[in-house]
């Protein structure tokens, strides 16, 4: 176990530089001491950096689920591997053990089988946080099957465009699902995209609010009576490392959706042995991760790389300000939780409201708190750290991405001292570099530029489905030879990382990334609209917001503004869903354009924040008359 767990700052040096001296060695051994194989690799890796082609333990054979439940069965058999925390606080809390684990997932795999889904085949899994979600999740991977999660507050639309994309076979749903206080009707969410997918053979539904729904003969089956009859065991499906495991959606600065794939080996490898350190997780330690399953974060770091760790993970079904803002400190004091993890958006979101609300916990059992999703402030950073870790526990500010499978910068508890604001070192095995606009790599410490990753990792995505070419372009052509992360980044004078944000165009809102181009392109489908451009503004909650100038056609000129405004985010609430609606919208005569017709986006962000001061050369616009009007018309 000596690679596995990092000590101290002495050993984290140790280790992290011989990863880059001796990667091969290093994963080699990592992988060799920690999981269980069918089979081992002939290589512990093959790359073709210019066709962007990785692979790792290349030919090793396994399944992810025998190293998540099976091989824990003999030690922890009767351990809770998952503590399901209901929405609401008066349902009573289930623990399921590890053993229950594997007769449930068992259970769902042989239910998949019997049902027609084979290896390699697409499953939706569109579900709340309940139970169910991972172990859906769990029973394809122990099939073989590729599970594409899609978060459940996505619109019918945008759950059609990725069951499309990836020609799914299958959806799991459920009637419906809790959130706060409101009812979502899932299923017939499911039912309006169908209308548009004619891939899908079968619909599983979980019986979750005991609300109507319409089940389509034929199409439609009730899961329970099915698992009632299903047998309790299920040998595991023989995986090559290079398998698909699951594609997760995210988006693009451009276009549709990219359905990242990940795949079995490397991203296990990873995730396990990221979840140790970070979290600093000991054997009988609970965790807690607030993110959903619907992303990457819930795969990495609810599921996976838990249960790999054999540890006890909550999956919480509820939001944070229901039944009132007290809820997460509650949660984990009821359960005692050891590790805490949650979103900057959260920590904004609750530190607004009264101290009393979380002054009434001491979180005695907590031992590390995290972050994730987007830069932390300075302000967050210190009511987290005060409020919550009682500035006794290490805050780890993990800065990682869907497309790079796990953690790569972020403090270790104990190991590594904490800097407010900042991801700090790159965990081993990881090598991050700044890049300049001639793309070469900035040395030395004090610096800014854009990040990239210069060597590869074994939990990379491995493509975009079905459209490599849109990953080699979006990944590995701006800065030839490395990864390019999108993300602006400054070291500090010891070397220090400190995520600055997105340089692309996508806007991270409340910790969920939007890309503009889809956004635009929805409204843009108004009848009345003519063009449109979305930039993000600060948000004191949100991080940040998304303002909208539109141009309207002659016919939309004398509509109500009002009412066209509501009539927009409509339409981006149905298309998209609710998380890409716009705060403010201003309709303007003309957007500022460079000669070649781009529209010049930084003009738009400047106003946007009201930062009128420094525009920058606006003598290449082609109507630099239009950025006055823009101004004047201002929405505060
Ligand atoms: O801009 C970075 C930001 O979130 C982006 C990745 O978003 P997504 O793929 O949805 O994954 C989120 C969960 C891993 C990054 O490109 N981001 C994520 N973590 C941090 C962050 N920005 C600053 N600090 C972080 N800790």
């Amino acid at each position: 176990m000596s690679y596995y767990k990092i000590k101290d700052l002495e050993n984290y040096f140790k280790m992290y530089k011989k990863s880059v001296r001796e990667p091969r060695k290093f994963w080699d051994k990592i992988a060799d001491e920690n999981f269980i194989w069918y089979q081992q690799w002939d290589k512990v890796f093959e790359f073709n950096m210019e066709e962007a082609q990785f692979k790792w333990f290349v030919n090793a054979k396994l399944n992810i689920t025998k190293n998540c439940i099976d091989r824990h069965l003999n030690k922890r058999g009767d351990k809770t591997a998952i503590i399901f925390e209901p929405n609401n606080p008066d349902e009573e809390a289930q623990h399921i053990t590890y053993n229950e684990l594997y007769e449930k997932v068992a259970k769902m795999a042989n239910v998949l089988k019997e049902q027609g889904i084979k290896k390699g085949d697409r499953v939706c899994i569109y579900l709340p946080m309940i139970p169910e979600l991972a172990i859906a999740v769990l029973a394809c991977a122990r099939i073989g099957a590729v599970h594409s999660v899609i978060f459940a507050g996505f619109s019918a639309s945008a759950v059609a465009t990725r069951i499309n994309d990836s020609e799914c076979k299958m959806v799991i749903t459920s009637d419906g699902g809790y959130r706060g206080n409101k009812v979502i009707d899932l299923k017939s969410i499911v039912d309006e995209s169908l209308f548009n997918c004619s891939c899908v053979e079968k619909v599983l539904v979980v019986k979750r609010t005991g609300g109507n729904v319409i089940m389509k003969e034929g199409r439609d089956i009730w899961l329970q009576p099915l698992l009632d009859e299903a047998l309790g065991n299920h040998v595991a499906e023989i995986m090559d490392a290079e398998d698909p495991l699951f594609i997760l959606y995210t988006s693009g600065s451009t276009g549709k959706p990219k359905g990242m794939v990940h795949t079995t080996a490397g991203y296990m490898v990873s995730t396990a042995y990221t979840f140790k350190n970070v979290f600093s997780y000991e054997e009988d330690d609970v965790y807690w991760c607030t993110a959903d399953i619907g992303w990457i974060t819930g795969h990495s770091y609810i599921l996976y790389g838990p249960l790999l760790n054999g540890a006890t993970t909550v999956i919480f079904e509820g939001i944070p300000s229901y039944p009132d803002h007290s809820r997460f400190w509650e949660v984990i004091e009821k359960h005692k939780v050891n590790q805490f993890y949650t979103a900057p958006t959260a920590i904004r979101a609750l530190a607004k409201e009264s101290v009393e609300y979380i002054q009434r916990f001491q979180f005695k059992s907590l031992k590390v708190i995290g972050s994730v999703g987007e830069p932390i402030n300075e302000e967050a950073w210190h009511w987290y750290n005060d409020h919550v870790g009682g500035k006794r526990c290490p805050l780890v500010d993990t800065w990682w991405q869907t497309e790079t499978g796990g953690i790569m910068i972020s403090p270790i508890p104990f190991v590594t001292p904490t800097k407010p604001t900042y991801a700090s070192l790159p965990l081993p095995g990881i090598q991050p570099v700044l890049m300049d606009e001639l793309r070469n790599e900035i040395e030395g410490n004090q610096v800014t530029g854009s990040l990239c990753i210069k060597f590869p990792w074994p939990s990379m995505a491995r493509t975009i489905w079905g459209d490599h070419q849109r990953y080699k372009d979006t990944y590995f052509t701006a800065f030839p030879g490395k990864y390019f992360t999108g993300d602006g980044a400054l070291r500090d004078e010891v070397g220090y990382y400190r995520i600055t944000g997105r340089v692309d165009d996508v806007i991270i809102v409340s910790g969920h990334n939007l890309g503009t181009a889809p956004i635009e392109d929805n409204i843009n489908e108004h009848p009345a609209v003519a063009e449109s451009a979305i930039v993000g503004f600060p948000h004191d909650v949100k991080g940040n917001a998304l303002y909208g100038f539109i141009i309207l056609k002659e016919s939309g000129e004398n509509r109500d503004k009002e009412n066209l405004t509501r009539e927009i985010n409509q339409l981006i609430s149905e298309q998209i869903g609710p998380i890409a609606k716009l705060d403010k919208i201003q309709f303007v005569k003309g957007l500022p354009k460079t000669r070649s017709g781009k529209i010049m986006r930084r003009i738009l962000r400047k106003i946007a924040e009201g930062d009128f001061a420094n525009f920058g050369d606006t003598s290449t616009l082609l109507n630099p008359e239009c950025v006055e009007e823009i101004k004047n018309g201002r929405i505060e």
